[in-house]
């Protein structure tokens, strides 16, 4: 049996064909780092002792629900290739959508020097997608999990985009600056949707970077708005990805800090509050 006859047998229980076969070139290409041609399409492509043992790990993995990006340690995001683990969160398509909004928004502005602000930055991903376009911009990270801002170091590193990362709670980040825009992608998957969540996310994704308690469900945009409040954070514009099922709570909370506009995602669900202040 070939491997490719071999990886989809394994898969077809777990992914639908269209699946399998671009998991199966990333599986190649960046997993076992093997040329995706020669196998994907040589009847008899085999594999040497060491890539095969390397294979069947993989392919045990993956029948476990692990997420491709995790075997790779890779994810595409606004077209840049990031590092990612089971320490941060695999950037997601939505929030592509937001660095778009953000981009569009303040495209003239590229060669100013703004100042960006990521609360609960991850992977690093939008921090450094922006700073990627916005080349002048001055931009921090903040995170509470030091593995996640390890893995935001790299991919700033790799990118060649300076960002001062911080380790902190965002609740009690403070800072001098007027910031031009803020920018979050907090947790905001409630425990009560855990039901709703398919085992490659709920089984490998970082807990402390999807849940929120169902009975305090903007706490993060909540402290956010109060440290704005309080003065400790100052911005002219906030940017948040939310969970549309908050989207009433949430511009009842913002709706006193300034003018706010609702943008979609690209299936067209309310998924990003803008906030002018
Ligand atoms: C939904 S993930 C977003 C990661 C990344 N910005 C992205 O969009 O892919 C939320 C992030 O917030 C971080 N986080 C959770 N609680 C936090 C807190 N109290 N203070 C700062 N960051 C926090 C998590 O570690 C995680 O990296």
């Amino acid at each position: 049996m070939t491997a490719k006859v071999l990886f989809s047998q394994t898969m077809s229980s777990v992914y639908d064909q269209n699946e399998i076969s671009s998991l199966y070139r990333l599986f190649l290409e960046d997993y076992l780092q093997v040329s995706p041609h020669v196998h994907l399409y040589t009847p008899q492509d085999e594999l040497n002792s060491i890539q095969m043992e390397k294979f069947n790990k993989g392919l045990s993995l993956l029948n476990q629900s692990t997420p491709i990006q995790y075997l790779t340690q890779k994810a595409f995001f606004c077209d840049l290739n990031f590092k990612v683990n089971s320490s941060v969160l695999i950037p997601r398509p939505e929030t592509e959508d937001l660095v778009r909004i953000i981009y569009d928004i303040h495209q003239k502005k590229r060669a100013e020097n703004l100042k960006i602000l990521d609360l609960g930055t991850g992977s690093g991903c939008i921090a450094i997608a922006l700073k990627s376009q916005f080349k002048k911009a001055s931009v921090i990270g903040v995170d509470i999990s030091q593995k996640a801002l390890d893995v935001a170091k790299y991919n700033a590193e790799f990118h060649k985009t300076p960002i001062d990362f911080v380790l902190e709670d965002l609740g009690d980040y403070r800072s001098d600056l007027t910031f031009d825009i803020i920018v979050s992608n907090p947790p905001y998957v409630l425990e009560s949707e855990k039901v709703l969540m398919h085992p490659n996310v709920l089984n490998y994704e970082p807990e402390t970077a999807l849940f929120v308690p169902d009975n305090d469900p903007l706490k993060y945009y909540k402290a956010i708005v109060q440290s704005i409040n309080f003065g400790t954070l100052k911005t002219r514009s906030l940017f948040l990805e939310i969970n549309p099922k908050c989207l009433d709570a949430l511009i009842d909370l913002m709706k006193p800090l300034g003018a706010i506009e609702i943008h979609k995602d690209l299936s067209e669900k309310k998924r990003f509050i803008e906030v002018n202040i």
